[in-house]
């Protein structure tokens, strides 16, 4: 590794806006410590699949900006449908009032939800993916009070899940690093194990993965042992992003809700960052063995992508009949409101990002990407030799885990190689954050084959300057 800095202002400008940004603002996920080494970039600009700093500096952007991007940043489709919706109304309160992009949306996403019997009647719109997570654990418990079932107060979660870190979301993650300060305000949850999910290929979407492994039929055993005292399973269908890209096979997705709803337990299934394509489906939900129909969660958690990535927005599809049990005495109301429901602007870009997968053949386009990123991944596992010691893939989500020497110690402190892989990416204008030890792709859907290409070969570049 080089001693340059890995990033440095580019004009007296960008050197104020980061010593201004230091002073009074407060980064989410960033050590105050690591700010030495890199500090929060500015940016001013970003068009397609670049983010362009205040002097002009051009950063790939390889993982969708916290994968939300899907069209490509500043897509004119979306522009102009902000400033239409903007000039008719730009926000209005959702109780007592409602709007065309809300009811739009909601019939789009109804019908645009995991065939094939429509089974969803209803969304219910919160502005970030923790809240959704949160609106539809509550609706499950709600239901059960008002339907004979009030000793159904448990919830189901997978070991190494993310849904958030709002506390209710945080109570069912499995991640330890995010839980472990906050345990004492966390209610307990019955968590599941998972299989390893670290060679997941792009055809195992179709294969059924993980269906009779160890781990599922375990946690269908735990299941079927407290089913009685459980209102729902949470779950992340295929990936579990955040838990370092592990997947854990479509056919264990498929396995633990079947059983799940065979036992009357509800499942929310959590596609705030793997809907919108990015597995190459328009939901993951969607994927099993040629011929076997869609899961049909009881709860379908969207967020991120949702409006295109450019507004903050979140739905909850809820299955037909769920709202029943709402109906009658206001006693029996769901209570949950956040001030900026459905605002008109983030559903009026959800609208646009929508009719774009139909203009633009979106989701053949992910297909013909993911086997180009498939020839990639492959290449570079192979050049890195053998410190790549698994890669997997699904869809337009690829990652590659790195298992340094025993001798290796890192450039960036101990421990910090997810760090230093991320300032090599940056020295060379391309946007990576591994997490931990875990490099990945997840690059917006504009993105060209010279620029996967490109980003391979920084990809590679990274690993042999960091752990060699
Ligand atoms: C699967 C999943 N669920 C929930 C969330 C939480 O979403 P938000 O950060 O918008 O609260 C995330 C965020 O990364 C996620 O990946």
């Amino acid at each position: 590794m080089s001693g340059a800095p890995w990033w440095q202002p580019g004009s007296a400008e960008e050197a104020e806006w980061v010593a201004r940004d230091r002073q009074a603002t407060w980064h989410p996920a960033t050590h105050f410590v690591d700010q030495e080494l890199m500090p929060a970039l500015p940016i001013a600009r970003a068009q397609g699949a670049y983010l362009e700093t205040p002097s002009g500096a051009r950063i790939f952007d390889a993982i969708s900006s916290w994968w939300t991007c899907l069209h490509g940043h500043g897509h004119p489709h979306i522009a102009r449908a902000l400033s239409r919706q903007f000039e008719a109304l730009d926000h209005v309160m959702f109780a007592g009032f409602t709007h065309r992009p809300a009811i739009c949306l909601s019939e789009q996403l109804i019908a645009r939800a995991p065939a094939p019997k429509a089974p969803y009647s209803r969304v219910f719109y919160a502005d970030c993916g923790s809240a959704a997570v949160e609106v539809a654990l509550k609706m499950s418990l709600q239901y059960r009070q008002q339907t004979g079932e009030p000793e159904r107060l448990g919830l189901a979660t997978l070991s190494n899940s993310y849904h958030g870190e709002t506390l209710g979301a945080l109570a069912v993650s499995g991640n330890a690093a995010y839980r472990e300060r906050f345990q004492s305000l966390l209610f307990p949850t019955l968590t599941l194990p998972v299989p390893a999910g670290e060679h997941h290929q792009l055809a195992d979407l179709e294969a059924g993965l993980g269906e009779h492994a160890e781990e599922t039929e375990r946690a269908i055993q735990l299941l079927t042992e407290h089913a009685p005292r459980l209102t729902a399973l949470l779950i992340e269908p295929v990936i579990q992003c955040a838990g370092r890209m592990v997947m854990p096979g479509v056919g264990m997705y498929r396995a633990l809700v079947s059983a799940a709803q065979r036992l009357g337990i509800h499942v929310i299934a959590d596609e705030i960052a793997v809907g919108f394509g990015r597995t190459g489906r328009l939901f993951a939900s969607e994927w099993g063995r040629p011929g076997e129909p869609p899961v049909q969660p009881d709860f379908l958690c969207l967020s991120k992508g949702l409006s295109g990535g450019v507004l903050p927005l979140s739905a909850v599809l809820v299955r037909a009949g769920i709202d029943a049990a709402f109906e009658g005495d206001p006693a029996r109301s769901f209570l949950h409101s956040h001030t900026f429901t459905a605002n008109p602007l983030a559903c009026a870009a959800a609208l646009a990002s929508l009719e774009l997968f139909d203009r633009e053949g979106t989701l053949e386009r992910v297909g013909v990407l993911s086997r180009t990123l498939e020839r990639l991944r492959c290449q570079v596992a192979e050049a890195a030799g053998p410190v790549v010691t698994a890669h997997r893939q699904a869809g337009l989500v690829a990652a590659l885990c790195l298992t340094p020497p025993e001798s290796w110690s890192s450039p960036a402190g101990p421990g910090r190689l997810g760090l230093a892989l991320r300032g090599e990416a940056l020295r060379r204008g391309v946007l990576l954050r591994p997490l931990h030890d875990t490099i990945y792709w997840m690059p917006p859907y504009c993105v060209t084959e010279a620029e996967l290409e490109r980003l391979a070969d920084v990809t590679l570049e990274c690993i042999r300057a960091v752990v060699s």
